[in-house]
């Protein structure tokens, strides 16, 4: 595996390769590292002869300073585990190569209802964050393949669009939620649960769960509030619990039945900020 820091130098080297007809996958992340990056991996390894992927905490998408100076970091790790799963570039930046003009957003991207819903509602410009920084690394890696994960179902709608909006050729392949034996969506934040929390902490899953388990068609209130309360008393402070147009997010108060559905939560315990979604097929 071969490490580049500097954009310049990963652009001339992926660009050659693109230029001699060589499939390049690539997953970003932002590093601490777990199964649920290197499934992303293992499906870019799988589908392309050149698998890139990206470690940077990017500071403009963090919308609360004291999570980006408390966000992991598992750097040594992550270089050995990716090594193993198979990556061939390694792309690590630093904020000033990313953001040669400053942090500040030179353009709003025009995301219509995905920008205030959900989590964009409880992160205001989480989502302008996560476009400009991901528009730039694609300027910078030009993947024919880029790989997100379900667990955040709303940057893969968000992200799709913006790739849109740019005409960037890019695919864009979602894979499914990797999580822990008692269900835990993995998550790099999970790193930052204590022992009790870590214990409580499925309790996310398990209220998924029970919506997808009873869900009929009509009014979907009662089944959101069932949820929100299974982790209110589990000591949760839940900033969501909603069931959505699993292709839009558009909130669903009335199911005709038909309509593909997520439901999708997100919730604190103690500090720590946890989000989930599963879809209800
Ligand atoms: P990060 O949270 O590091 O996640 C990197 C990728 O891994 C994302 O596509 C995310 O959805 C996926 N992922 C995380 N946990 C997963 C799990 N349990 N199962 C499957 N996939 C999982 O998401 C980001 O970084 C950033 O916003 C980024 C896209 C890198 C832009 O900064």
């Amino acid at each position: 595996m071969t490490i580049y820091k500097h954009p310049a130098d990963i652009f001339s080297v992926l660009l050659a390769k693109r230029d001699a007809g060589i499939s390049t996958g690539f997953v970003p992340t932002m590093g601490a590292l777990h199964n649920g990056h290197l499934a992303l991996v293992s499906k870019a390894r799988n589908e392309n002869q050149l698998v890139i992927c990206s470690i940077f905490v990017n500071p403009t998408q963090f919308n609360d300073p004291k999570d980006f100076d408390k966000y992991p970091s598992t750097i040594e790790n992550d270089i050995f585990v990716l090594e193993n799963a198979g990556c061939d570039v390694l792309f690590m930046p630093s904020v000033a190569d990313i953001y040669p003009e400053g942090i500040k957003p030179a353009r709003h991207y025009n995301l219509g209802a995905l920008e205030n819903t959900l989590e964009g509602k409880y992160r205001p410009g989480h989502f302008q964050g996560v476009c400009q920084v991901v528009n730039r690394l694609l300027e910078i890696v030009l993947p024919h393949k880029l790989y997100l994960g379900q667990k955040d179902l709303q940057q893969c709608l968000v992200l799709k669009k913006m790739v849109a909006l740019e005409s960037t050729k890019t695919e864009i392949v979602i894979c499914p939620t990797q999580r822990e034996p008692d269900g835990l969506a993995m998550s790099s934040r999970n790193l930052r649960l204590n022992e009790t929390d870590r214990k409580k902490a499925p309790a996310i899953h398990k209220a998924l769960l029970s919506i997808k388990n009873t869900i009929l068609t009509g009014d979907t209130e009662a089944f959101k509030k069932n949820a929100a309360g299974q982790l209110m008393n589990e000591g949760f402070k839940v900033d969501y619990v909603e069931i959505a147009n699993a292709d839009t997010l558009e909130i669903v108060k009335k199911w005709d039945g038909k309509t593909r559905l997520a439901a999708l939560a997100a919730a604190y315990l103690d500090e720590v900020r946890l989000i989930d979604n599963i879809i209800l097929d």
